[in-house]
């Protein structure tokens, strides 16, 4: 059976160690592992902007000895109707493995229910856990362990970043808090899902919409924007979201030596402020060169269970 890596807990609890030991690494010695040398190709294909994304994996595909086959989906028949089982079956014959950032989650699993290829999600509107699997080298980095830390997400409590937090929170066996208005709260279905792997990993997973109390003492704070990609820019949803920004109080309230997050790009004075972001406890800049080494590392675990190594 092909694994692919569409939500975050498609990996197992050992087996998301076992990636973020190989990031670790793949960090300290980049061209450690080049299974993709010949070069095999990789697509990686975009129906949404990118800028981390993108670079990260043509980087990483490159540096694992392989040819980034990088795609605008609008410029693909892909864009034009042409069904995602058809583009896999012409693409698993050619590529070691297919990238996709896309909307729905479910083009994503029609992709992946027939690919013989590693599938692995770029960013779908339920789920971006290749940032998540990023943000938790960062926070191991950081802390030095990961099971039993608090880690509290401010904002957008229904977009892809609360929904990956929550999950690939739980796996990692993290206390996650996402703190949500009443107008944005996540899907109960993921809160469902993360909380049954919280109770095998001894995480755990709550939903508030208190700001201040699920920032008190926390050991990672994390955001996101309050217009996700795909989204208009409404004045009424976002206002909502003002008392959930990742500000000076928010930080005060946390611990010390709190970690702050962003997946970025960050918006300067709505989800997070100036003095945070660019403050002495974000790690925002690790944290997006990250995705480089743990998709590497991602892409090297899927491609050998897959015979390419
Ligand atoms: N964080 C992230 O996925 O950034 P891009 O949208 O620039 O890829
Ligand atoms: N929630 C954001 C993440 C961007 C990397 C979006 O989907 O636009």
């Amino acid at each position: 059976m092909t694994r692919h890596f569409l939500a975050d807990d498609d990996l197992s609890p050992a087996e998301q160690a076992e990636v973020l030991d190989l990031a670790a690494r793949l960090k300290a010695d980049r061209f450690a592992q080049r299974p993709l040398e010949g070069p095999r190709a990789v697509a990686v294909l975009f129906d949404k902007p990118s800028t981390r994304t993108r670079v990260s994996f043509s980087t990483g595909i490159a540096e694992l000895g392989g040819f980034p086959l990088v795609l605008e989906a609008a410029g693909s028949q892909l864009g034009r109707g042409e069904t995602e089982a058809d583009t896999a079956r012409v693409l698993e014959r050619q590529v070691a493995a297919i990238v996709w950032r896309t909307f729905e989650q479910a083009r994503l699993e029609r992709m992946a229910a027939v690919s013989r290829v590693p599938v692995v999600n770029a960013l779908t509107d339920e789920f971006h856990p290749c940032q998540v699997l990023a943000d938790l080298q960062t926070v191991r980095e950081r802390r030095g362990s990961l099971a039993g830390a608090t880690l509290t997400y401010l904002g957008d409590g229904a977009n892809n970043m609360a929904h990956s937090y929550a999950l690939g929170g739980a796996v990692a066996g993290l206390h996650v808090r996402i703190a949500a208005p009443a107008s944005a709260q996540p899907d109960p279905a993921v809160i469902t899902r993360a909380r049954a792997v919280a109770a095998a990993t001894g995480g755990s997973v709550t939903v508030t919409d208190d700001a201040a109390a699920a920032a008190e003492g926390v050991d990672v704070l994390a955001t996101d924007t309050w217009v996700s990609m795909g989204q208009e820019d409404d004045p009424v949803r976002t206002a909502a979201f003002a008392p959930y920004a990742l500000d000076e109080a928010a930080v005060a309230r946390a611990a010390g030596d709190v970690v702050v997050l962003h997946c970025l790009p960050a918006y300067r004075g709505k989800e997070i402020s100036a003095a945070v972001l660019d403050g002495p406890n974000s790690a925002v800049w690790d944290e997006a060169e990250n995705r480089l080494h743990a998709q590497k590392a991602l892409l090297v675990w899927l491609l050998a269970r897959n015979g390419v190594e």
